[in-house]
């Protein structure tokens, strides 16, 4: 027998394209089982702060606005680091979800949020369905996370812009894009841009294999050449470039781009360097019709095993079909880098693109 009657649902981590189309999913779904649905702000801050910051949402908060189609997160989203302790978190999230009432959680987030906010529920014992997103695409064990394919979209159209001005000036253009400790954004974009030079932190790379591209490039009768780079890769020695940390003191990634620049310069004289750090943007722009998609596909997903009564899953892809995962193997698996092996890099390698050292 079906036994839930109000669920919640919180956006966790980085915001992608595509949050609010699950939010939208979700709503709809559970609102035509019965259920009621509580829109959490702010990620679990809204749950373990004091007053709870929550709204009743309906179908009515997205069928007449342009909310779905958007991206950023209707409920806002928290992905910086906190002072409490975990034990502290997951007792006040536990009296949260119960002072609201709340049957289950359904939480949209990455590797990150699927292991913090699993450990929350499972301290409280409160049920939990997850429903991953990020432009990294790392969340463990499902082949597709939700804006994922809009970041690539980003950074490819990045690259065709870039292109032109590069071909004007004779030069060869850096990107730096997200990812943090992942590759997967940088290497998909620098497939479908035509980069010549990718370099991702799963892969290691030497400054004499960049050059020895360029140069290839220009002996073919080429003015300009294209870069990616992914903001979690290190100095050719392993060290990290990056000085820059958060609020609480955590590491913020970038500055590889500007730290390979100067080292073109300063070693080889066959193109100038420029570098674009594309930012936030890639966590923005119109959601893809593929995004849109796996959103209203893996929140509607979500709602259906909850209504079947499963719970402390995370709902994904897996060989082109939509299953799920227990929630305990997702958090064992951790993160998942670019695999050597992946099609993309076989096909880098294959059609010239250099990608670091085999
Ligand atoms: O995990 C998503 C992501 O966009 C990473 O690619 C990036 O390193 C990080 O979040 C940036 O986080 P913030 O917006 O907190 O600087």
């Amino acid at each position: 027998m079906n036994k839930i009657k109000k669920i919640g649902i919180l956006t966790s981590g980085g915001d992608c394209a595509g949050l609010n189309a699950v939010i939208m999913s979700v709503v709809n779904a559970a609102t035509r089982q019965g259920w009621e649905v509580y829109g959490i702000h702010d990620g679990t801050d809204g749950l373990t702060n004091r007053p709870l910051s929550y709204e009743v949402l309906t179908e009515n908060n997205f069928s007449n606005s342009p909310w779905p189609r958007l991206s950023g997160s209707y409920l806002g989203s928290l992905n910086t680091g906190v002072k409490e302790t975990p034990e502290v978190l997951a007792q006040r999230f536990g009296e949260g979800v119960r002072e609201l009432g709340l049957d289950a959680v359904v939480v949209v987030g990455g590797d990150g949020s699927m292991n913090i906010v699993s450990g929350y529920c499972k301290a409280a014992g409160v049920k939990m369905v997850g429903v991953p997103k990020t432009i990294d695409n790392d969340t463990p064990l499902t082949e597709f996370s939700v804006g994922f394919n809009t970041a690539c979209q980003a950074c490819t159209n990045a690259l065709d812009d870039l292109m032109l001005t590069a071909r004007s000036h004779h030069r060869a253009l850096i990107l730096e894009v997200m990812g943090r400790d992942a590759g997967h954004l940088a290497m998909h974009s620098a497939v479908a841009g035509f980069a010549d030079v990718c370099l991702v932190p799963e892969i290691p790379y030497t400054l004499d294999g960049i050059i020895a591209k360029l140069e290839e490039v220009k002996q073919s009768g080429r003015t300009s050449a294209l870069i990616v780079v992914s903001e979690g890769v290190k100095t050719e020695t392993g060290e990290a470039v990056t000085g820059a940390v958060n609020m609480v003191g955590e590491k913020i990634n970038g500055g590889i781009g500007e730290y390979l620049s100067n080292l073109i310069n300063k070693n080889y004289k066959g193109f100038q360097t420029r570098v674009t750090k594309l930012g936030h943007v890639q966590r923005s722009g119109n959601p893809t019709s593929f995004d849109r998609g796996l959103a209203v596909v893996l929140g509607a997903e979500a709602i259906r095993l909850l209504a079947e009564g499963q719970t402390d899953i995370m709902v994904g892809l897996a060989g082109g079909k939509v299953t799920s995962f227990a929630l305990d193997k997702v958090v064992e698996a951790g993160t998942t880098g670019l695999n050597e092996n992946s099609p993309y890099v076989k096909a880098a390698r294959a059609i010239g693109i250099y990608v670091g050292e085999k």
